[in-house]
């Protein structure tokens, strides 16, 4: 590479764009409609302490890692992965971990946009006023309507992505720095009001128990790796939008410390939203915890159709599940746009334009696995299954563990040492422990327990 290319991209303008790109990424659908069903559906507490714990130990050291492998290149994942490569006189196979990365990214982004646009709608039926009264029956009847209407997907589809693409076109100051700035402090604010509703109206003590009430006995094996599995989608790790990020990081910033403050903002945000989520599922009696993927779009609107205010709060709550996924799709595309930019010397606007409709060609499976290719499987998987079950059991587990084995054992150790100069013996010996042997053993087994689960179980 060129020195040139070097930085191409910019710079985020202070640590603190940095933290606030990085959580963007974090907090998404993964924090707001993943972990609260999730957790409900493994029974709370035990599984909520879980998780906690593969953040700290697993998702932090990772994470660093990838921010390390980012700062270090200064480009995309794909050319990032290869110098990095390069420099340590390694097996050019590893370069491929970028590659992997990038193409994860443009899968998981299809989909996201999706169920993001579900949100979108949801905006729009609150505020029209569809959930007032609802029961059971009528608020999943309103979910079908929407997901079988493929039409009405694609527009959200559409809007979604729209939106993405504006953002990434104004670059990584202008556009993604500006944009995070702005929607992060926003999606704070909101969450701290939805809090304070949740608790004022809501049946706050029954979520409190419900995620802190630690009870092992209902903690399966398998409820161990969903949790690991979890907490890597919600930090963004393994594919390559925290290296992106990561490249845009001031010299000085330290990295183990930023990434602490980063995972503790998202884990805050997983856990004040399942407790608004279930405060407010709890106030209307007859909703189960385990609702699965219509938590937050059946049990959760019923619950706002029947309450003192409950329509407002209720979109304003979709209004913030949308700004939580757009700060995370942006970092989806990103990574992609800053590899095409550099490979193909084509601008900005023409590399994020080309690449936002490769993944809306590809969110077409994704819409129509709701409705006309419902009946489509191929191994129980619809479209949408599939390509979940592929990005979030293969790729993410593959890209993270060979994110750890090569930071931890390939890379040459002044490069690595050259990026983590701020940290003390005690804290890089923790480190080291955690990235050479604790996460690879970790993720290792998520990935075969993953696939043993699906196929064999
Ligand atoms: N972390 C986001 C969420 O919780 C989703 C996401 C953004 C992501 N970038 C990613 C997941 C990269 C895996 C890999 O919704």
């Amino acid at each position: 590479m060129s020195n040139q290319a070097k930085g191409m991209h910019g710079i985020w303008t202070s640590r603190w764009t940095f933290i606030m790109a990085a959580t963007g990424s974090a907090v998404g659908l993964g924090n707001m409609w993943k972990f609260p069903y999730v957790a409900g559906s493994y029974g709370g507490g035990a599984f909520v302490l879980v998780y906690l714990v593969c953040i700290l130990l697993i998702g932090v050291p990772v994470m660093m890692a990838e921010v390390l492998l980012g700062r270090q290149g200064r480009q995309s994942p794909i050319n990032s992965m290869r110098e990095a490569v390069a420099a340590s006189d390694s097996p050019s196979g590893w370069r491929y971990i970028g590659w992997l990365g990038i193409t994860a990214g443009l899968f998981i982004l299809s989909f996201y946009a999706v169920i993001a646009g579900w949100a979108l709608d949801y905006i729009v039926q609150m505020a029209r006023g569809d959930l007032r009264g609802a029961d059971g029956e009528m608020a999943a009847a309103l979910f079908s309507n929407l997901t079988e209407n493929p039409l009405r997907l694609i527009l959200w589809q559409t809007i979604f992505l729209g939106l993405c693409v504006g953002v990434v076109a104004g670059g990584v100051k202008k556009g993604l720095g500006s944009a995070v700035e702005v929607l992060m402090p926003l999606l704070f604010v909101m969450l701290l009001g939805m809090l304070l509703y949740a608790i004022l109206n809501g049946n706050f003590s029954a979520a409190w128990d419900f995620l802190f009430a630690v009870d092992f006995s209902s903690l399966t094996w398998r409820a161990v790796l969903e949790a690991m599995g979890l907490a890597f989608f919600t930090l963004s790790l393994g594919m390559g939008s925290i290296m992106a990020y990561g490249a845009y990081m001031p010299a000085d910033a330290s990295i183990g410390k930023t990434v602490l403050i980063v995972a503790l903002f998202d884990s805050l945000v997983a856990i004040i939203a399942g407790l608004v989520i279930f405060s407010i599922v709890f106030s209307t009696t007859g909703i189960e915890p385990s609702a699965g993927p219509g938590l937050m779009f059946i049990s959760l609107p019923v619950a706002f159709g029947n309450m003192p205010g409950g329509l407002l709060i209720g979109v304003v709550f979709f209004i913030l599940v949308a700004i939580a996924a757009w700060s995370s799709a942006i970092s989806l595309l990103e990574p992609a746009v800053a590899w095409l930019m550099e490979a193909k010397h084509i601008g900005r606007i023409t590399a994020n334009v080309v690449l936002a409709s490769l993944a809306w060609a590809l969110g077409l499976g994704t819409v129509f696995s709701f409705n006309i290719a419902a009946d489509m499987t191929v191994a129980g998987f619809t479209f949408f299954d599939a390509l979940d079950f592929l990005t979030a059991n293969i790729m993410l587990p593959l890209g993270g563990l060979g994110i750890a084995l090569f930071v931890g054992f390939v890379m040459k150790r002044e490069l690595v040492s050259g990026q983590m100069s701020e940290m003390n013996g005690t804290a890089m010996g923790m480190w080291r422990l955690a990235l050479c042997y604790l996460a690879p053993v970790a993720i290792a087994s998520i990935f075969v327990m993953g696939i043993y689960d699906k196929f064999f179980l």
